[in-house]
């Protein structure tokens, strides 16, 4: 399997801005999503050929109330994933998931859910099969 990181201050946001204001992010900050249902983040992802890809999503929530997120890919049927309390805006975590991808350039849209918008988002991981 190969992995790919691609930094969520680089994809495009919808209602959110780039910040680098609480410490431990990967590459330059990390996404802050306006506090609202409806703002995402939009990921441009590459697959080698079509298959299940991991994703792991790095986040942080200094809130103690969970901001759950929809997950959809290419505008497909989105998946539910929950994000609790970290503790603190600067202590991140990942959840992990898997997503179906075409081969070549796919979209995967994080979908705040909730008033509260989403969590800080820093990054996706993402693994796609194969042999290495
Ligand atoms: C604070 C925090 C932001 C966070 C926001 C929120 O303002 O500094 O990084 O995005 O809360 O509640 O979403």
């Amino acid at each position: 399997p190969s992995g790919t990181r691609y930094e969520a201050e680089n994809a495009t946001i919808s209602q959110g801005v780039a910040e680098s204001n609480h410490a431990g992010y990967s590459g330059t900050g990390f996404v802050n999503g306006d506090n609202v249902t409806g703002s995402y983040v939009e990921f441009s992802v590459n697959a080698p050929a079509a298959g299940t890809a991991t994703i792991a999503l790095r986040y942080a929530n200094g809130t103690s109330t969970n901001r759950p997120a929809a997950i959809s890919v290419n505008g497909g049927a989105a998946q539910a994933r929950d994000y609790a309390g970290t503790g603190d805006w600067t202590t991140w975590t990942t959840d992990t998931f898997t997503v179906s991808l075409n081969a070549g350039v796919n979209t995967l849209r994080v979908t705040a859910t909730t008033d509260g918008g989403n969590p800080n988002l820093d990054y996706i991981d993402v693994t796609t099969g194969g042999v290495s």
